[in-house]
Protein backbone atom coordinates (compact mmCIF):
# COMPACT_ATOMS: atom_id res chain seq x y z
CA UNK A 1 0.00 0.00 0.00
CA UNK A 2 1.47 3.69 -0.88
CA UNK A 3 0.23 6.29 1.95
CA UNK A 4 0.78 9.87 1.52
CA UNK A 5 1.21 11.27 4.87
CA UNK A 6 1.00 15.24 6.06
CA UNK A 7 2.04 16.29 10.06
CA UNK A 8 1.04 19.94 11.01
CA UNK A 9 0.32 19.67 14.53
CA UNK A 10 2.80 22.05 16.05
CA UNK A 11 5.49 23.86 14.04
CA UNK A 12 6.99 21.24 12.05
CA UNK A 13 4.83 20.78 8.09
CA UNK A 14 6.09 18.00 7.12
CA UNK A 15 5.08 14.94 4.73
CA UNK A 16 6.02 11.64 3.54
CA UNK A 17 5.07 8.73 1.58
CA UNK A 18 5.66 5.64 2.92
CA UNK A 19 5.34 2.40 0.42
CA UNK A 20 4.49 -1.40 2.36
CA UNK A 21 6.33 -0.25 5.54
CA UNK A 22 9.55 1.30 3.78
CA UNK A 23 9.37 5.51 3.61
CA UNK A 24 10.19 6.53 0.31
CA UNK A 25 10.47 9.79 1.17
CA UNK A 26 10.20 12.39 4.44
CA UNK A 27 10.39 15.92 4.28
CA UNK A 28 10.22 18.06 7.24
CA UNK A 29 9.99 22.10 7.13
CA UNK A 30 10.56 23.67 10.74
CA UNK A 31 9.37 26.93 11.13
CA UNK A 32 12.13 29.57 12.69
CA UNK A 33 9.57 31.93 12.65
CA UNK A 34 9.12 31.44 16.71
CA UNK A 35 12.74 31.38 17.63
CA UNK A 36 12.55 35.73 18.60
CA UNK A 37 9.98 34.87 20.96
CA UNK A 38 11.31 31.82 22.72
CA UNK A 39 7.88 29.63 22.07
CA UNK A 40 5.87 28.95 19.55
CA UNK A 41 2.82 31.50 18.51
CA UNK A 42 0.26 29.49 17.68
CA UNK A 43 -1.63 32.36 15.13
CA UNK A 44 1.96 32.39 13.15
CA UNK A 45 2.42 28.64 13.22
CA UNK A 46 -0.88 28.32 11.40
CA UNK A 47 0.27 30.60 8.47
CA UNK A 48 3.50 29.36 8.01
CA UNK A 49 2.20 26.08 7.40
CA UNK A 50 -0.15 27.11 5.03
CA UNK A 51 2.14 28.84 3.15
CA UNK A 52 4.47 25.60 3.22
CA UNK A 53 1.85 23.05 2.96
CA UNK A 54 1.72 22.06 -0.95
CA UNK A 55 5.84 22.82 -1.22
CA UNK A 56 6.31 20.31 0.91
CA UNK A 57 3.82 17.68 -0.13
CA UNK A 58 5.07 18.19 -3.75
CA UNK A 59 8.51 17.65 -2.25
CA UNK A 60 7.69 14.17 -0.70
CA UNK A 61 6.05 13.19 -3.99
CA UNK A 62 8.92 13.94 -5.71
CA UNK A 63 11.69 12.54 -3.62
CA UNK A 64 9.30 9.48 -3.53
CA UNK A 65 9.20 9.75 -7.60
CA UNK A 66 5.66 8.81 -7.24
CA UNK A 67 2.68 10.85 -8.30
CA UNK A 68 -0.62 11.90 -6.95
CA UNK A 69 -2.09 9.00 -9.03
CA UNK A 70 0.38 6.25 -7.07
CA UNK A 71 -1.24 7.29 -3.87
CA UNK A 72 -4.00 4.98 -2.45
CA UNK A 73 -4.70 6.40 0.86
CA UNK A 74 -3.56 9.97 2.58
CA UNK A 75 -2.88 9.81 6.70
CA UNK A 76 -3.06 13.04 8.38
CA UNK A 77 -2.64 14.16 12.03
CA UNK A 78 -5.57 15.64 13.67
CA UNK A 79 -4.90 15.28 17.29
CA UNK A 80 -3.22 16.72 19.51
CA UNK A 81 -1.82 20.02 18.54
CA UNK A 82 -2.39 23.47 17.70
CA UNK A 83 -6.40 24.01 16.42
CA UNK A 84 -4.94 26.29 13.86
CA UNK A 85 -2.03 24.19 12.88
CA UNK A 86 -4.09 21.34 12.48
CA UNK A 87 -6.70 22.36 10.60
CA UNK A 88 -4.45 23.44 7.96
CA UNK A 89 -2.95 19.52 7.21
CA UNK A 90 -6.04 18.62 8.10
CA UNK A 91 -8.03 20.44 4.88
CA UNK A 92 -5.30 20.14 3.17
CA UNK A 93 -5.78 16.39 3.27
CA UNK A 94 -9.23 16.23 2.92
CA UNK A 95 -9.14 18.50 -0.08
CA UNK A 96 -6.84 15.53 -1.70
CA UNK A 97 -8.14 12.84 -0.59
CA UNK A 98 -12.04 13.75 -2.18
CA UNK A 99 -10.23 15.02 -5.26
CA UNK A 100 -8.45 11.28 -5.45
CA UNK A 101 -11.48 9.50 -4.08
CA UNK A 102 -9.29 7.69 -1.68
CA UNK A 103 -9.21 6.98 2.00
CA UNK A 104 -8.24 9.54 4.99
CA UNK A 105 -7.08 8.09 7.34
CA UNK A 106 -6.80 10.44 10.68
CA UNK A 107 -3.92 9.81 13.38
CA UNK A 108 -2.94 10.83 16.86
CA UNK A 109 0.34 12.81 16.70
CA UNK A 110 1.37 11.09 20.11
CA UNK A 111 0.62 7.52 18.99
CA UNK A 112 2.74 8.61 16.06
CA UNK A 113 5.46 8.96 17.72
CA UNK A 114 4.70 5.72 20.48
CA UNK A 115 5.29 3.47 17.74
CA UNK A 116 7.57 5.63 15.51
CA UNK A 117 10.58 2.73 16.76
CA UNK A 118 8.67 0.85 13.95
CA UNK A 119 10.41 2.74 12.09
CA UNK A 120 14.08 1.53 12.73
CA UNK A 121 13.19 -2.03 13.48
CA UNK A 122 10.49 -4.31 12.30
CA UNK A 123 11.40 -6.89 15.24
CA UNK A 124 10.34 -5.15 18.07
CA UNK A 125 7.82 -7.37 19.97
CA UNK A 126 4.89 -6.35 21.92
CA UNK A 127 4.49 -5.58 25.33
CA UNK A 128 6.90 -2.63 25.39
CA UNK A 129 7.67 0.64 27.28
CA UNK A 130 7.83 3.89 25.50
CA UNK A 131 8.66 7.01 26.67
CA UNK A 132 7.33 9.59 24.82
CA UNK A 133 9.22 12.77 25.19
CA UNK A 134 8.76 16.14 23.66
CA UNK A 135 7.78 19.90 23.37
CA UNK A 136 4.38 19.07 24.53
CA UNK A 137 4.54 15.76 26.16
CA UNK A 138 6.19 13.49 28.92
CA UNK A 139 4.37 10.18 29.24
CA UNK A 140 5.33 6.61 29.57
CA UNK A 141 3.05 4.04 28.17
CA UNK A 142 2.77 0.35 28.57
CA UNK A 143 2.34 -0.88 24.73
CA UNK A 144 0.55 -4.59 24.06
CA UNK A 145 -0.47 -4.00 20.19
CA UNK A 146 -0.73 -1.51 18.10
CA UNK A 147 -3.81 -0.31 19.04
CA UNK A 148 -4.02 -1.29 22.91
CA UNK A 149 -1.88 0.60 25.20
CA UNK A 150 -2.46 2.42 28.70
CA UNK A 151 -0.30 5.61 30.42
CA UNK A 152 1.84 4.57 33.20
CA UNK A 153 2.62 7.90 34.25
CA UNK A 154 2.62 11.67 32.82
CA UNK A 155 3.96 15.17 33.34
CA UNK A 156 1.70 17.06 35.83
CA UNK A 157 2.78 20.10 34.53
CA UNK A 158 5.66 20.75 31.88
CA UNK A 159 7.24 18.40 29.51
CA UNK A 160 11.06 17.94 29.53
CA UNK A 161 11.08 19.37 26.16
CA UNK A 162 9.28 22.70 27.20
CA UNK A 163 11.66 22.67 30.83
CA UNK A 164 14.91 22.90 28.15
CA UNK A 165 12.87 25.51 25.70
CA UNK A 166 11.79 27.69 29.32
CA UNK A 167 15.37 27.03 30.70
CA UNK A 168 16.72 28.20 27.86
CA UNK A 169 15.27 31.12 27.53
CA UNK A 170 16.17 32.49 31.18
CA UNK A 171 19.65 31.78 30.04
CA UNK A 172 19.24 33.80 26.70
CA UNK A 173 20.17 31.13 24.40
CA UNK A 174 17.12 30.77 22.02
CA UNK A 175 14.15 28.59 20.66
CA UNK A 176 14.33 25.42 20.66
CA UNK A 177 16.35 25.19 23.63
CA UNK A 178 17.18 21.32 23.68
CA UNK A 179 19.50 21.25 21.31
CA UNK A 180 21.45 24.14 22.24
CA UNK A 181 21.76 23.26 25.83
CA UNK A 182 22.49 19.55 24.80
CA UNK A 183 25.77 21.11 22.57
CA UNK A 184 26.84 23.42 25.24
CA UNK A 185 26.47 20.95 27.87
CA UNK A 186 28.73 18.17 26.16
CA UNK A 187 31.67 20.91 27.62
CA UNK A 188 30.13 21.16 31.42
CA UNK A 189 29.68 19.23 34.44
CA UNK A 190 26.21 17.68 35.07
CA UNK A 191 27.37 17.25 38.66
CA UNK A 192 28.24 20.91 39.07
CA UNK A 193 25.08 22.25 40.68
CA UNK A 194 22.07 20.01 41.86
CA UNK A 195 18.97 21.25 40.30
CA UNK A 196 15.77 19.53 41.93
CA UNK A 197 14.14 16.04 40.59
CA UNK A 198 10.40 16.38 41.35
CA UNK A 199 8.28 13.13 41.81
CA UNK A 200 11.58 10.71 42.49
CA UNK A 201 9.53 8.32 44.94
CA UNK A 202 10.47 4.89 44.18
CA UNK A 203 7.20 3.85 42.26
CA UNK A 204 6.27 6.83 41.19
CA UNK A 205 6.07 6.66 37.28
CA UNK A 206 4.78 11.04 37.06
CA UNK A 207 6.91 13.43 36.34
CA UNK A 208 7.06 17.51 37.06
CA UNK A 209 9.15 20.18 35.88
CA UNK A 210 7.80 23.20 36.53
CA UNK A 211 9.66 23.44 39.92
CA UNK A 212 12.65 23.40 38.03
CA UNK A 213 12.51 26.77 36.00
CA UNK A 214 11.92 28.27 39.47
CA UNK A 215 14.93 26.49 41.02
CA UNK A 216 17.12 27.74 38.06
CA UNK A 217 15.83 31.43 38.17
CA UNK A 218 16.58 31.47 41.85
CA UNK A 219 19.91 30.44 41.13
CA UNK A 220 20.61 32.84 38.76
CA UNK A 221 19.38 35.67 41.00
CA UNK A 222 21.07 34.03 43.89
CA UNK A 223 24.94 33.52 42.33
CA UNK A 224 24.73 35.55 39.72
CA UNK A 225 22.73 38.86 40.47
CA UNK A 226 24.47 40.91 37.90
CA UNK A 227 23.46 38.07 35.01
CA UNK A 228 27.09 37.52 34.73
CA UNK A 229 27.07 34.09 34.52
CA UNK A 230 28.12 33.21 30.88
CA UNK A 231 31.58 31.83 31.69
CA UNK A 232 30.14 28.92 33.56
CA UNK A 233 26.84 28.42 30.87
CA UNK A 234 28.46 24.66 30.07
CA UNK A 235 28.32 23.78 33.49
CA UNK A 236 24.95 25.55 34.47
CA UNK A 237 23.89 23.72 31.04
CA UNK A 238 24.77 20.49 32.04
CA UNK A 239 23.31 19.80 35.62
CA UNK A 240 20.01 21.26 34.54
CA UNK A 241 20.57 18.97 31.29
CA UNK A 242 20.86 16.23 33.94
CA UNK A 243 18.17 17.26 36.09
CA UNK A 244 15.69 16.56 33.20
CA UNK A 245 16.99 13.68 31.90
CA UNK A 246 17.72 11.83 34.85
CA UNK A 247 14.23 11.13 35.94
CA UNK A 248 13.38 10.43 32.12
CA UNK A 249 15.82 7.33 32.79
CA UNK A 250 15.03 6.03 36.13
CA UNK A 251 11.29 6.14 35.46
CA UNK A 252 11.98 4.24 32.29
CA UNK A 253 13.85 1.36 33.86
CA UNK A 254 11.27 1.69 36.61
CA UNK A 255 8.51 1.24 34.68
CA UNK A 256 10.52 -1.51 32.61
CA UNK A 257 10.85 -3.13 36.15
CA UNK A 258 7.29 -2.76 37.35
CA UNK A 259 5.55 -4.08 34.09
CA UNK A 260 8.20 -7.06 33.88
CA UNK A 261 9.42 -6.10 30.39
CA UNK A 262 12.66 -5.74 28.80
CA UNK A 263 12.04 -3.53 25.31
CA UNK A 264 12.23 0.16 25.77
CA UNK A 265 10.85 2.43 22.83
CA UNK A 266 11.78 5.89 22.90
CA UNK A 267 10.58 9.22 20.76
CA UNK A 268 9.74 12.69 20.47
CA UNK A 269 11.75 15.62 19.86
CA UNK A 270 13.96 15.11 23.60
CA UNK A 271 15.18 11.43 22.15
CA UNK A 272 17.34 13.76 20.33
CA UNK A 273 19.31 14.59 23.42
CA UNK A 274 22.90 13.17 23.43
CA UNK A 275 22.78 12.43 27.09
CA UNK A 276 19.61 11.15 27.28
CA UNK A 277 20.67 8.54 24.49
CA UNK A 278 23.76 7.83 26.42
CA UNK A 279 22.69 7.54 29.82
CA UNK A 280 19.60 5.03 28.09
CA UNK A 281 21.89 2.65 26.04
CA UNK A 282 24.51 2.45 29.60
CA UNK A 283 21.89 0.86 31.38
CA UNK A 284 20.12 -1.11 28.69
CA UNK A 285 22.99 -2.77 28.16
CA UNK A 286 23.67 -3.30 31.71
CA UNK A 287 20.34 -4.75 32.54
CA UNK A 288 20.09 -6.74 28.93
CA UNK A 289 16.92 -4.05 28.38
CA UNK A 290 16.67 -4.52 24.20
CA UNK A 291 16.33 -0.61 23.27
CA UNK A 292 14.84 1.07 20.17
CA UNK A 293 15.66 4.99 19.25
CA UNK A 294 14.83 6.13 16.17
CA UNK A 295 16.93 7.72 14.34
CA UNK A 296 16.57 11.98 14.91
CA UNK A 297 15.15 12.71 11.56
CA UNK A 298 11.97 10.35 13.03
CA UNK A 299 12.37 11.82 16.81
CA UNK A 300 11.16 14.62 15.62
CA UNK A 301 7.70 15.95 14.30
CA UNK A 302 7.77 13.91 10.96
CA UNK A 303 4.95 12.78 8.97
CA UNK A 304 7.01 9.55 8.12
CA UNK A 305 5.87 8.36 12.39
CA UNK A 306 2.11 9.60 10.60
CA UNK A 307 2.10 7.47 7.67
CA UNK A 308 3.56 4.43 8.98
CA UNK A 309 1.19 3.84 12.15
CA UNK A 310 -1.75 4.53 9.24
CA UNK A 311 -0.46 1.85 7.49
CA UNK A 312 0.02 -0.67 10.11
CA UNK A 313 -3.37 0.38 11.20
CA UNK A 314 -4.46 -1.23 8.19
CA UNK A 315 -2.95 -3.37 7.16
CA UNK A 316 -2.54 -5.41 10.63
CA UNK A 317 -6.18 -4.78 12.39
CA UNK A 318 -7.48 -4.81 8.47
CA UNK A 319 -9.79 -2.27 9.34
CA UNK A 320 -9.62 -0.30 6.57
CA UNK A 321 -13.50 0.38 6.42
CA UNK A 322 -13.25 2.23 9.43
CA UNK A 323 -11.09 5.30 8.06
CA UNK A 324 -12.95 5.86 4.90
CA UNK A 325 -14.62 8.65 6.13
CA UNK A 326 -14.07 12.09 5.27
CA UNK A 327 -15.69 13.38 8.17
CA UNK A 328 -12.90 14.18 10.55
CA UNK A 329 -12.82 16.20 13.24
CA UNK A 330 -9.34 18.02 14.66
CA UNK A 331 -8.86 18.02 18.20
CA UNK A 332 -6.08 20.40 19.76
CA UNK A 333 -6.45 18.81 23.92
CA UNK A 334 -4.36 15.88 25.00
CA UNK A 335 -4.23 12.61 24.24
CA UNK A 336 -7.67 10.59 23.76
CA UNK A 337 -8.55 8.62 25.95
CA UNK A 338 -6.16 5.18 25.39
CA UNK A 339 -8.00 1.58 25.28
CA UNK A 340 -7.56 -0.37 28.08
O1 LIG B 1 8.68 16.14 19.12
P1 LIG B 1 9.06 17.57 18.87
O2 LIG B 1 9.78 17.89 17.58
O3 LIG B 1 7.80 18.50 18.92
C1 LIG B 1 6.79 18.36 19.89
O4 LIG B 1 5.85 17.56 19.65
O5 LIG B 1 6.97 19.02 20.94
O6 LIG B 1 9.93 18.07 20.12
C2 LIG B 1 10.44 19.35 20.22
C3 LIG B 1 11.14 19.47 21.57
C4 LIG B 1 11.59 20.90 21.90
O7 LIG B 1 11.20 21.20 23.22
C5 LIG B 1 13.12 20.82 21.79
O8 LIG B 1 13.78 21.72 22.65
C6 LIG B 1 13.38 19.38 22.15
O9 LIG B 1 12.33 18.65 21.55
N1 LIG B 1 14.67 18.89 21.63
C7 LIG B 1 15.70 18.52 22.43
C8 LIG B 1 16.77 18.19 21.57
N2 LIG B 1 16.36 18.34 20.28
C9 LIG B 1 15.05 18.76 20.33
N3 LIG B 1 15.79 18.48 23.77
C10 LIG B 1 16.96 18.09 24.29
N4 LIG B 1 18.05 17.78 23.55
C11 LIG B 1 18.00 17.80 22.19
N5 LIG B 1 19.09 17.47 21.48
ZN1 LIG C 1 5.76 15.54 18.64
Amino acid sequence: MIILAIESSCDETAAAVIKNGKVLSNIVSSQTEHSAFGGVIPEIASRAHLRMISTVVNQALSKSRLTLADIEAIAVTTSPGLAGALLVGANFAKGLALRLNIPLIPVNHIEGHLYSGFLVSETIEFPFISLVVSGGHTSLFYVTSFHEYSILGSTRDDAAGEAFDKTSKMLGLGYPGGPIMDKLAKNGNPSAYIFPRAMMQKDSLQFSYSGLKTAVRVFLQHNYPEGDFHDNIHNICASVQEAIIEPLVKKSFNALKQMKVNTLVVAGGVSANSRLRSELERLAQKKSVKLFIPDIQYCIDNAAMIGSLAEKKITKQKTSDHYMSYNITVNSSALRSPKK
